[in-house]
């Protein structure tokens, strides 16, 4: 990875990330979360309060936890639109999707930053650990509210700021040393994908800022929890 990718070749860079880890993605999120993204993503659902019959969003589903989640909860009469750039990342996730038989989830090949979707669409959108991989995130945002129908609520996950100092050492310790030398070993990467993750979780913005951003996109009732101490935040809001 370059030092200070931006653009297309951020793009590249982290696409070709994702394709190299992707049959290790869910093995590694388990071990270097020690479980607990999937506290996470039952959190981030609750955060939209999903009917049945209603349609999502999935933005960056890559291996479609948070689709199958929101499957369960919009039932049969229900849509879930699971949309990624990444084909390998995707390809695992229709994988479970079929497995499951959840005809009402769609697989969608798709970039976050112009999705390949109509406006006023969705009741909701998820997007979970995909934000800060974008290549211009106020344009991911942008197009998350677009697809929004008026009054559609929107929840992402991503990692944050540990709001205790001394908890804030601890995990930058864990995070800059031990979870790069896990994730690399595991996943037999070559692509420095766990070495890119902290670097950034680090250029992110916090908690505030971010609630700032997506402000700006044009949601209303911007507000967010954080979840393990602010190692990662829910963030929701609605579209007016
Ligand atoms: C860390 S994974 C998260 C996957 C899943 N949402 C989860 O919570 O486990 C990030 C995903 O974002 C996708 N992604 C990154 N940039 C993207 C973009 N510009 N458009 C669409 N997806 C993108 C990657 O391909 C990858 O599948």
């Amino acid at each position: 990875m370059p030092q200070h990718p931006s653009g297309a070749e951020k793009e590249k860079a982290v696409q070709a990330m994702f394709s190299s880890i992707a049959r290790f993605y869910d093995l590694n999120n388990s071990l270097l979360s020690l479980g607990l993204h999937h506290r996470w993503k039952k959190r981030t659902l609750e955060a939209v309060a999903l009917q049945p019959g209603e349609k999502v969003v999935d933005v960056g589903a890559g291996t479609a936890d948070l689709s199958l989640l929101a499957a369960a909860q919009v039932g049969e009469k229900g849509v879930v639109v699971a949309s990624d750039l990444n084909e390998p990342m995707l390809r695992i996730g229709l994988k479970k999707v079929l497995d499951r038989q959840l005809r009402q989830v769609r697989c969608l090949l798709g970039n976050a930053e112009g999705l390949p979707l109509p406006d006023a669409t969705f009741d909701a959108a998820l997007t979970g650990f995909c934000i800060r991989n974008v290549s211009d995130l106020d344009q991911g945002f942008r197009e998350i509210y677009r697809v929004l129908k008026p009054g559609g609520r929107m929840a992402c996950l991503d990692f944050s700021r540990p709001v205790q100092p001394v908890f804030r050492k601890f995990y930058d310790f864990y995070s800059f040393t031990l979870l790069p030398k896990i994730g690399t070993w595991v996943s037999k990467d070559q692509t420095g994908i766990y070495q890119y993750l902290p670097d950034s979780i680090r250029k992110f913005p916090d908690q505030e800022g971010l609630k700032k951003r997506i402000e700006a996109a044009g949601f209303k009732d911007v507000s967010y929890q954080n979840l393990t101490g602010g190692i990662v935040a829910i963030h929701s809001g609605i579209k007016e």
